[in-house]
């Protein structure tokens, strides 16, 4: 950044949703950091106005890319087209960015890495994954001279709360999600979170750091908790298990890589089984260490801007992510999602079974209103069949052998 450490940083920032005013309310409490805000692009002007008189707010977001005091773009909105537009005109102008859109970034990455290069500019996001754990910048820089095996992890922190609170003090689903959005967990679009989609586009991320692959949000199988019922809790308490919705990016045999959203029963013995509440927490395994765990607060509006002034400080001691792995010596592995697991289906109908084409099954049962299964089902299969389970009201969730 064209700044020396004495300069200040003023930021245009856009978006005052929950971390937009974290940030706020953390940079007062840190008045010697040298960051000030200097305009606020938001839809509803009156509203923040009246809320942050101190701030200066706009609606038109040239006035903040034009500002020539600006010299750092925040950027927090829930809009991923917008944010792009946003994100892409600010490092056009070389105004080094941060931002917290994962879903513009999973689906933009390839091109704001060639965007950055080009403008020579930094654009840093360790506040889109995991939100206060540093775990974008451990991967981009810890990890170097290891072979990565694997990246899992519980990446949304609103539907870990909610099955906390449902398996924890047995709130119901409802009070659970209503508590969640009252604390500002919640994407603004709460499907986002509940079907897996949040947890996929951070798992994109992650996996570029880790990898060096980027792989379509597209491409890969994602299903969350929404379809999840009691039966499904009474089967999960009667393993001594908790259901935990990870994203896993997995090497495999013969240099593929292989990524999945999807609900796990998690045993006593696993790291994350304790992961609870709103925390995020990620297993990352290595070829010669073994596995290490990442734990912290994945949502909400300080631990989340927490990690944006983070990115800020960084970006002023010129700091920029270097997609080590891309460039890597030996052959990038190769995105496939040719790979079969264990599973537990509850399911409706036998049609809904046959639907599923399991490899094997290895335990069945059926009473009036539940009926599940436990057998082998192919990844490929089931993206292949995404939104029939959805429709047809399936709860699928890997069921690891212990
Ligand atoms: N809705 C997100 C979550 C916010 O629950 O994890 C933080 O990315």
């Amino acid at each position: 950044m064209n700044m020396n450490n004495k300069n200040i940083i003023k930021i245009g920032l856009f978006g005052y949703g929950t971390v937009g005013r974290g940030l706020y309310e953390l940079l007062q409490r840190v008045p010697e950091s040298g960051m000030v805000i200097s305009r606020v692009c938001v839809r509803d002007v009156a509203r923040h106005q009246t809320e942050s008189p101190s701030l200066i707010f706009t609606a038109d977001r040239r006035e903040v890319l034009d500002d020539p005091e600006v010299n750092l773009i925040v950027e927090l909105i829930d809009d991923a087209d917008a944010a792009y537009e946003i994100v892409t005109e600010a490092l056009r102008r070389r105004l080094p960015v941060v931002t917290g859109n994962k879903k513009m970034l999973a689906h933009h990455l390839p091109e704001l890495i060639e965007l950055q290069k080009e403008m020579h500019t930094a654009l840093l996001y360790d506040a889109s994954a995991c939100g206060s754990i540093p775990v974008i910048r451990n991967l981009e820089e810890y990890y170097d001279n290891d072979l990565q095996v694997s990246v899992k992890g519980i990446l949304n922190g609103s539907s870990n709360f909610i099955l906390s609170k449902i398996f924890n003090e047995g709130m119901d689903h409802a009070a659970a999600l209503h508590l969640a959005r009252r604390l500002g967990f919640l994407e603004s679009d709460p499907t986002l979170d509940l079907d897996g989609w949040d947890s996929l586009f951070k798992l994109v991320i992650l996996t570029l750091h880790a990898f060096g692959v980027y792989v379509e949000p597209e491409q890969v199988f994602c299903y969350g908790i929404t379809n999840m019922n009691d039966n499904d809790i009474r089967f999960a308490r009667e393993k001594d298990r908790r259901f935990k919705l990870l994203g896993l990016a997995e090497k495999l045999p013969d240099n593929r890589l292989t990524l999945s959203v999807i609900p796990h029963l998690i045993s006593r013995n696993k790291f994350i089984y304790s992961c609870e509440d709103e925390f995020n927490g990620v297993v990352i395994k290595g070829l010669f260490y073994g596995k290490q765990f990442l734990v912290g607060r994945g949502a909400g509006g300080h631990p989340t801007s927490s990690a944006v002034l983070s990115d800020i400080s960084a970006i002023r001691y010129d700091y920029f992510y270097r997609y080590k792995r891309m460039d890597c010596a030996g052959e990038l592995p190769v995105f496939s999602n040719d790979l079969s697991f264990r599973a537990y289906v509850r399911y409706n109908t036998e049609d809904d079974l046959d639907l599923m084409q399991f490899e094997e099954i290895y335990e069945r049962y059926t009473s009036d209103k539940f009926h599940y299964a436990v057998g082998r089902v192919n990844l490929r299969r089931l993206h292949d069949i995404r939104p029939l389970l959805s429709e047809r009201g399936i709860f699928i969730a890997a069921y690891p052998p212990d």
